[in-house]
């Protein structure tokens, strides 16, 4: 994996993608923030070496590199599920070349359903800790501590420092913000209702298809890490609407001028 990871590294190195601070891997509903970001350089996943290629169609599957507000960010535009058929290694793959590249900060969105019902959807939730039924880690491969401790530490994964930034920014600008919980599952199919009555008995507010196994990898790194949930709809197992996806991106959609000015603030912070 270090051959492939210098490989890649290489490459963006070359491309111009010249020490970034952050990281940022734009989930459903963060899209927008690109439009506020100075695009130095871009790279379509698929022209990366050694990269994952981008599946899922309402994403445009890019890396790009440049500044918002100030600092030199490398933004992934859209990222990779494990519901693709991807590993839990290939998903995480540009976590660690994001790393390689000079990031000490990775932030991270995403949808994802409210188990918590004084949750609405629409609404935001800062994730404060996680729980992982993805039924494995991105860490169980042969020649992990190379990269890093084996058994790594997760008693804090998200980065209280951030976490506060993000409460008083939220605060300030009159957004609300939640905090709680995010329980990340395989998908691609939506939870039954007793997989949602689980799920809360379980401890968690909201869940989703992604963000966990990145935010294992980050901690592996020991990179600072903080991620944001737009909550596109309500899990009450006793009253459940059938959803569909259209009805989850339309919810990201309406979140995300908050979403954006959320991120915007908090990096100009850092
Ligand atoms: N379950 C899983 N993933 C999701 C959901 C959900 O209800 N909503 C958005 N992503």
């Amino acid at each position: 994996m270090i051959k492939f990871i210098n490989e890649t590294v290489d490459y963006l190195k070359e491309k111009g993608f010249d020490s970034p601070e952050i990281g940022i891997i734009l989930g459903t509903g963060l899209g927008q923030l690109i439009n506020d970001v100075e695009v130095l350089k871009e790279v379509s996943y698929n022209h990366i070496p050694n990269f994952p290629t981008a599946t899922v169609e309402f994403h445009k599957g890019k890396l790009i590199f440049g500044k918002l507000a100030g600092k030199k960010v490398v933004v992934m535009q859209g990222r990779f599920h494990l519901y693709e058929g991807y590993s839990l290694q290939d998903v995480t793959y540009p976590v660690r070349i994001m790393e390689q590249l000079g990031i000490k900060t990775l932030l991270v969105s995403n949808a994802a359903g409210a188990i918590n019902l004084n949750f609405k959807k629409g609404e935001l939730m800062l994730i404060e800790d996680h729980i992982n039924l993805q039924g494995s880690s991105p860490l169980a491969f042969k020649g992990v501590s190379q990269f890093g401790e084996r058994f790594v530490d997760m008693s804090a994964p998200y980065d209280a420092g951030i976490n506060t930034k993000f409460k008083s920014i939220a605060k300030s600008k009159g957004i609300k913000l939640h905090e709680g919980v995010y329980v990340s599952v395989v998908g691609p199919q939506l939870e039954t209702r007793a997989e949602y009555r689980m799920l809360k008995i379980m401890g968690a507010d909201a869940v989703g298809m992604s963000t966990v196994p990145e935010i294992i990898v980050a901690n592996h790194l020991k990179l600072k890490v903080a991620a944001v949930s737009v909550l596109t709809d309500e899990c009450d197992p006793d009253n459940l609407e059938p959803v569909n996806i259209e009805e989850i991106i339309a919810m990201a959609t309406k979140a995300e001028p908050d979403m954006v000015h959320l991120f915007k603030e908090l990096i100009e912070s850092l």
